[in-house]
């Protein structure tokens, strides 16, 4: 897959103030995820994560409870840790800015930095918010509240250091322009940029002791604690041991920053001007993800609604939990965290797609074959085409993985296994042992490599049930390639990898266009996105007499539609047809199929004809205005 690089992956390091939630949870796994598929491409990989333990918020947190804060964050230190493990979170090192490594640095870099003449003495007074434990500017707040929490701030004058943020402006967005990959995604970077065109003020980085004692103290003057963030920052550089083990740091830095989009100015901004000074490179990249959203608000311990990850771990699994949010969202965007579409996921892909081809292959292999994988003797073009998709999907991801578009890379995956589903029920195996055991022999072994492919690839995603499926088929650690399972390999029988999670699916008819009186504006219209797709496959449903299943092209972009089509056009005939859809349609399951968009269809009483579109004047992915 990749070539063999050292890869340096860090997450945000999480305030003790309270217990992970889900939102911490996303972050970690996603990097879990990375460093994965980055193992096994034969990186050598450093996975970071860790807790910021100074701070009001914590201070305040123990404060409350009555206990000092160094306790404070003994006791919470674990929550996470036992957390990551339930995750199967597999860091490589783990950093708690109350650690004396970490300390030393802080101090190294503040006494660099302040050598330069880039931090001086200075009366301020700025309102603050102890939320996000900062200052803010007139100009960031909204209806004079801190943007991120709608909370009043606080009016705070003092003595306090600065260090000269202004002086690296002009460096900074240089920085910026001239590597384009430094900022991700592009969205986020023009955001900073954007924040840039405005003068950069200095930035308060201590504390008087007064106020604020939990923190480490400046080493010029004992009356003052580091602002927490110039402290947390710094922390990815101690781990890989930056002024104490040169070696190591040398071959980490620079990293990878995941973080979401809530701490994106400390990182675009006050860590870069830090790194400037203190004479660092900058790290690879800073990559923001989105936020999961419950309802209209970014879900968060202090927002009260959060989701315990641990209860959905206790009734569904990990793998489940970390399946779905590596699929449901787009990195670099929001997403809505809802137990509907978790129970869709699951059901769809996990249960209907993957898990279905684990259960028929190991079943047909089990009654057939004595438990026993056949010889697939001469392959046919049939099968060579299967090989070639498999060898085609493995390079597929690694390219997506590497442009960190996992949850597309996740649905390569799923179309490949999807594909194999539709093979073996068009060569169905089953009918074949009857009259040709040889040809049922060769579609077994096919399906069965090509499960094995797929549980590799999706192994850094799903590792314990993955490794259940590749422990089956003695093979796990096995390369990914075509045709290295084993031939004579006797296979353990095993219940159902993810059992279907029964709920009442709603009864999703398909729309009834009809005249209508009701006028609606421009801008209404303008949300909706119609466009042309192209048919590639379209096939009938079982068990539903008026649905086909179809996959259609739009742009660039595959995707399968749901169409209750099914009693006015042959599957044979649709396929090469140029049709219109709405294509910004919310993902829906109908009898457990899922459906990405809506095709566009005239009625008039039982007579229906898709609208069709001259294929010769424009391709597929067309908006229709
Ligand atoms: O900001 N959706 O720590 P923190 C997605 N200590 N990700 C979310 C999320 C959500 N709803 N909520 C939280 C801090 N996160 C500082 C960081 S780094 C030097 C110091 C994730 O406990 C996301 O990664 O508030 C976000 O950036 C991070 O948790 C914030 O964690
Ligand atoms: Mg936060």
């Amino acid at each position: 897959m990749f070539a063999k690089n050292n890869y340096f992956l860090t997450t945000p390091i999480y305030y003790v103030n309270d217990k992970p939630h889900i939102g911490h949870a996303y972050t970690t796994i996603l990097a879990d995820v990375l460093a994965r598929f980055h193992r096994t491409a034969g990186d050598e990989v450093f996975f970071l994560t860790g807790l910021d333990e100074h701070g009001l918020k914590v201070q305040q947190a123990a404060d409350k409870k009555g206990i000092t804060p160094q306790l404070h964050c003994d006791k919470m230190a674990p929550r996470f840790i036992d957390l990551w493990e339930k995750l199967h979170i597999q860091y490589d090192d783990f950093i708690r800015t109350t650690e004396k490594r970490h300390e030393n640095v802080v101090q190294d870099i503040l006494r660099n930095v302040y050598k330069k003449g880039d931090i001086y003495f200075d009366e301020y007074t700025g309102e603050y918010c102890v939320g996000c434990e900062r200052f803010y500017t007139e100009k960031e707040l909204v209806e004079g509240k801190c943007p991120q929490h709608d909370k009043p701030l606080e009016t705070i004058t003092e003595k306090n250091y600065f260090f000269k943020m202004s002086k690296y402006q002009q460096e900074l967005i240089d920085y910026i322009n001239d590597n384009p990959d430094f900022i991700q995604p592009k969205h986020r970077k023009n955001e900073i940029l954007g924040f840039l065109r405005h003068p950069l003020d200095d930035l308060c980085i201590s504390r008087p002791k007064s106020r604020l004692n939990w923190g480490i103290e400046l080493p010029f003057n004992k009356d003052y604690v580091t602002y927490v963030w110039f402290d947390a920052l710094i922390n990815y550089i101690t781990a890989p041991g930056y002024s104490s083990d040169d070696k190591s740091f040398n071959k980490w830095w620079p990293a990878v920053h995941l973080i979401g989009k809530d701490i994106l100015m400390t990182h675009a901004v006050y860590w870069p001007t830090m790194l400037f000074s203190a004479g660092i490179p900058q790290p690879k990249t800073i990559f923001a993800h989105g936020w999961w959203l419950s309802g209209e608000s970014k879900m968060s311990k202090s927002l009260g609604n959060v989701v315990n990850p641990l209860d959905l771990i206790d009734k569904y699994g990990v793998d489940p939990l970390r399946y779905y949010l590596m699929r449901e969202m787009v990195l670099g965007q929001d997403a809505s965290f809802t137990m509907e579409s978790f129970i869709k996921r699951y059901n769809s892909d996990l249960a209907n797609d993957f898990g279905n081809l684990f259960s028929r292959v190991s079943t047909l292999i089990a009654k057939n074959f004595e438990n026993i994988i056949p010889e697939p003797g001469e392959l046919t073009v049939v099968e060579i085409e299967v090989q070639k998709r498999a060898e085609s999907v493995i390079k597929q991801v690694d390219n997506l993985i590497n442009k960190m578009r996992i949850n597309e890379a996740i649905e390569e995956i799923l179309q490949f296994v999807r594909s194999i589903n539709r093979y073996m029920e068009q060569q169905a195996p089953w009918n074949l042992v009857k009259t040709d055991k040889s040809a049922a022999a060769r579609v077994l072994y096919t399906a069965a490599e090509s499960l094995r492919i797929s549980a590799l690839l999706l192994q850094p995603v799903i590792p314990n049930r993955t490794k259940i499926i590749l422990d089956i088929f003695d093979a796990n650690g096995t390369e990914l390639k075509w045709g290295i399972l084993k031939s004579g390999t006797a296979i353990k029988k095993h219940s159902p990898l993810f059992p279907r999670i029964k709920v009442k699916e709603p009864v999703v008819d398909m729309v009834n266009v009809t005249a209508q009186e009701k006028l609606i504006t421009y801008d209404e219209f303008q949300n909706i996105e119609l466009r042309t797709a192209l048919i590639l496959e379209a096939e009938k449903i079982e068990g539903a007499n008026r649905l086909l299943k179809l996959q259609i092209e739009v742009g660039d972009e595959k995707r399968q539609i749901v169409g209750g089509i099914a009693e006015h056009y042959q599957p044979e005939e649709l396929v090469g047809k140029m049709i219109a859809i709405v294509s910004n349609l919310e993902s829906t399951t109908i009898r457990g199929i899922e459906s990405n968009g809506m095709l566009l269809a005239a009625k008039k009483g039982k007579d229906l004809s898709l609208i069709v579109i001259d294929s010769d004047k424009v391709e597929s992915g067309a908006k229709i205005f």
